[in-house]
């Protein structure tokens, strides 16, 4: 457990305790379900026949993600001042991309978690980390950060593969918006459900700025990334800009309400 030092006993209010410490179990939480989600990844690069460095770092992220959970435990328990119980783990389902080849549907998980879910996460916790200054929280929040990093270069670097693209680049393409959407619906779910107020200086932004960064997210790394690939990125930005529904459900993004329950 983190030893007791500024996250036990610094100088943080009863209800700010509480709050990082219930933000911090449902963390640990979430973590243990992106394990879940990487053991499906791994068998989706072995599957593609990915470059063996690929295929390592999809499985080191399983165990980093278990990790992760962890780091997040302590840090419940430390500002709990009581161990906080290890989350029950539930099953995962991964997105089921109706009407497309299982080839298809493996590289776009691959590119939804990460090239699009981790990519996103890096910029939530450099918001986390951006305020904090609770030693405890920043510790570990850098090492969660620093793998996160890696995950999403897991999605860039499987696609820049020599031949890959050719392959795919329609139904990545097709596949965008989609995916874009039900990540966004996805985090928006999470911020929903996180209480009220923020404690910056432990790492838990207010609900708004988690939002304000997700979105942005998306507008300045995401679609971006993939623009850079060579892909075409007119519908995401479209969509993104509300000014386009999702091919897929139907529903047109509202940046405002993301987050908002
Ligand atoms: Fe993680
Ligand atoms: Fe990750």
């Amino acid at each position: 457990m983190t030893p007791p030092g500024d996250a036990a006993s610094g100088d943080i209010s009863e209800t700010d305790r509480a709050l990082v410490a219930t933000t911090c179990a449902r963390r640990a939480e979430l973590e243990l379900r992106g394990a879940a989600a990487f053991t499906v990844i791994t068998q989706a690069l072995i599957d593609l026949r990915a470059d063996s460095r690929i295929v390592e770092l999809s499985a080191r992220a399983i165990a980093e993600e278990i990790r992760h959970s962890e780091i997040y435990l302590e840090l419940a328990s430390a500002y709990a001042r009581a161990a906080a119980a290890r989350p029950a783990v539930a099953p995962i389902a991964a997105p089921r991309h109706p009407g497309v080849a299982d080839d298809v549907r493996r590289v776009l998980h691959v590119v939804g978690m990460c090239s699009i879910n981790e990519t996103m996460a890096c910029a939530f916790l450099e918001l986390c980390l951006a305020g904090a200054t609770s030693r405890a929280a920043r510790a570990g929040l850098r090492e969660v950060l620093s793998d996160e990093i890696r995950h999403a270069r897991i999605g860039w670097a499987y696609l820049a593969s020599p031949g890959v693209m050719a392959e795919v680049k329609g139904d990545v393409e097709r596949g965008l918006v989609p995916m874009l959407c039900a990540q966004l619906e996805g985090w928006s779910r999470q911020i929903a459900m996180l209480p009220p107020g923020e404690a910056v200086a432990h790492a838990c932004p207010s609900r708004e700025a988690i939002a304000a960064t997700t979105v942005q997210s998306v507008h300045d790394l995401v679609v971006p990334g993939f623009a850079s690939l060579g892909l075409d990125v007119a519908g995401a930005r479209l969509f993104m800009a509300g000014q386009a529904p999702c091919p897929a459900c139907g529903r047109s993004f509202e940046p405002a309400t993301l987050g908002a329950g």
